[in-house]
């Protein structure tokens, strides 16, 4: 099990986005310590509360219920209609301003909805995703075939790049979960970064997710094949239908033992260039003169390997002259 991304430290100087509340204005009573000025978070819209230690705290604003924390108790009427960049304070049970704790209300990224929404199965972690766009070159319109879909992070992501993606996940549940965090997510604003109608829609509408077995096969053609699944390689003879020539092939898996068994699936199809890589995230502590790296780090989570289909099946390649590309 990953360790959960550092969220760095926010430090809550008056930003330029914010502004003191003027005494006419909604102010400390309400629980306002500041108003920002951007949009207003809307009723139903995600909204990410962060504290002054730099913790995140996802929460989904519905009118009339409250968000509470160790510290306090925030409405969600105060936020909603709240321009993005708010302070807020959590309201104590002796109301005693002194003891309730500040919020800075913001839209949550990507990678705070990954890691604050509903989990079934593990999700891929944003230094991965990210690492997976560029690696299996993800672009707007290309046919993704995504296995399996788990709790639907990674979807989200090809989502947001613009993919149109199909997805096959064995576990009903988890078909239902997926969908479920898709479509909270391209509803809330975040799927686009600006909350506009036609992003949202379009990847809502690029989204279908079956109930199938992918280790039986893949119906259709497709620029992509992206893998999160425990046996990748029973996927590489359907791959080689399916993609397109020169398609890529993406798989990511948590151990070296199943990146080396898909490596040699790999090496005895019609797919070349073949490369397995991880990802380690470190941050660095910052502050005047002190400057030097974190001590917690992001180390292995999985490794990404890609190839891609560069065309006929080399059972020819054990006895030809020339060496397959990237071997
Ligand atoms: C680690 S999870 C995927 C997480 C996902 N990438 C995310 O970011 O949320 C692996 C998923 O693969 C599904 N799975 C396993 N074998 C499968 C198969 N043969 N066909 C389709 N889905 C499969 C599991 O049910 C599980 O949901």
């Amino acid at each position: 099990m990953e360790p959960p991304e550092g969220n760095g430290d926010i430090e809550f100087e008056p930003g330029p986005e914010s502004q003191p509340v003027p005494e006419s204005q909604p102010g400390p009573e309400t629980g306002h310590l500041r108003v920002g000025k951007g949009r207003p978070f809307r009723d139903g819209e995600r909204v990410l509360l962060v504290d002054r230690k730099g913790r995140h705290n996802l929460v989904r604003l519905k009118s009339g219920r409250s968000y509470q924390s160790h510290s306090g108790v925030i409405a969600h009427d105060l936020l909603i209609g709240s321009p993005e960049g708010s302070e807020v304070l959590a309201l104590t049970k002796d109301a005693d301003r002194r003891n309730g704790a500040r919020y800075l209300a913001l839209r949550p990224t990507l990678a705070d909805v990954v890691l604050g929404m509903p989990r079934g199965a593990q999700v891929i972690y944003p230094k991965d995703l990210g690492a997976i766009l560029i690696a299996a070159d993800i672009y707007p319109g290309a046919r993704v075939l995504e296995s399996g879909v788990g709790s639907g992070a990674l979807s989200m992501t090809l989502l947001r790049a613009g993919a149109e993606v199909t997805g096959y996940e064995i576990r009903e549940d988890f078909a239902r979960g997926a969908q479920a965090n898709v479509a909270a997510f391209t509803s809330s604003g975040v799927a686009d970064g600006d909350g506009g109608p036609d992003v949202s829609t379009r990847a809502h509408l690029a989204y279908d997710v079956q109930i199938r077995d992918v280790y039986s096969g893949i119906d259709g053609a497709y620029d992509r094949v992206v893998l999160d699944l425990p046996e990748p390689w029973h996927v590489v003879p359907h791959a080689e239908e399916a993609l397109v020539p020169g398609g890529i092939f993406c798989a990511y898996l948590p151990s070296i033992n199943q990146t080396a068994e898909v490596r040699e699936a790999l090496a005895r199809s019609a797919f070349g260039l073949a490369e397995t890589f991880e990802t380690l995230r470190r941050t660095w502590h910052i502050e005047g003169r002190s400057v030097r790296p974190d001590l917690r780090m992001v180390g292995h989570t999985g490794f990404i390997t890609t190839a891609r289909l560069l065309g006929e099946r080399p059972h020819r390649r054990r006895d030809e002259q020339a060496e397959p590309f990237g071997e």
